[in-house]
């Protein structure tokens, strides 16, 4: 895990509060009710693109079961409790997505899509609700976080696989990277 994501800053930064974290804790029942649909919609989506269409399929039973973990996913959105352990389970998706050689473009674009989905569903279930504008600002942050610690994860695993490949040291790497800008 990569010293210097921390995502009490990221929360503070991008506005996930204690109430976002509330609201979004109420939220569940609604995700649960939208979920299947959602994950449907999700993998006929990918399925527009041969070669994520194969990706999906290239080990028996990989569909169903990331079916399962998207819809694991999406209901943890709504754990109400945003810290480290969170952060570590998100690290950890974006390390798999690394593994099986997705470029994270997919990732950026598949979570547009799941943003697309829930703007319907908070209109359907609080359409009249003062605060439907405050929820659905909740779900558009901590998609943004999840996001955010899936493409650290995603920098983190590359610049290691680039230093094992390379026999550089992360502090040379970092000290090059960083006159470049000069
Ligand atoms: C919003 C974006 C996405 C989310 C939230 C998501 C979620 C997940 C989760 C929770 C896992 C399980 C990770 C684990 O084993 O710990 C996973 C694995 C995986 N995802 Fe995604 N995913 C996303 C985008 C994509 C896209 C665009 C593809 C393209 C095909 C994809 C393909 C895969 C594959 C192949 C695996 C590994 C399955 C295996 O271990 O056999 N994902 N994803």
């Amino acid at each position: 895990m990569t010293k210097e994501f921390n995502i009490a800053e990221m929360r503070r930064l991008g506005g996930l509060s204690d109430e976002s974290a509330a609201l979004l804790a109420g939220m569940k029942p609604m995700l649960e009710k939208h979920a299947e649909a959602l994950v449907t919609a999700f993998y006929t989506n990918l399925d527009q693109h041969e070669h994520l269409q194969k990706l999906l399929d290239a080990k028996e039973g990989r569909r169903q079961a990331l079916g399962t973990h998207l819809r694991a996913w999406l209901l943890s959105l709504t754990t109400g409790s945003y810290d480290e352990s969170y952060q570590t389970r998100r690290y950890v998706i974006g390390k798999r997505h690394v593994e099986v050689g997705l470029d994270p473009r997919w990732v950026v674009g598949a979570m547009s899509f799941c943003r697309g989905q829930i703007m319907p569903m908070i209109e359907a279930e609080y359409g009249s609700a003062p605060d439907k504008m405050d929820r659905f600002l909740a779900l558009d942050r901590i998609m943004d976080l999840d996001l955010n610690i899936m493409l650290q994860s995603y920098d983190d695993q590359r610049m290691n696989m680039f230093l094992e490949t390379t026999g550089f040291s992360k502090t040379l790497f970092e000290s090059m990277i960083a006159s470049a800008g000069d």
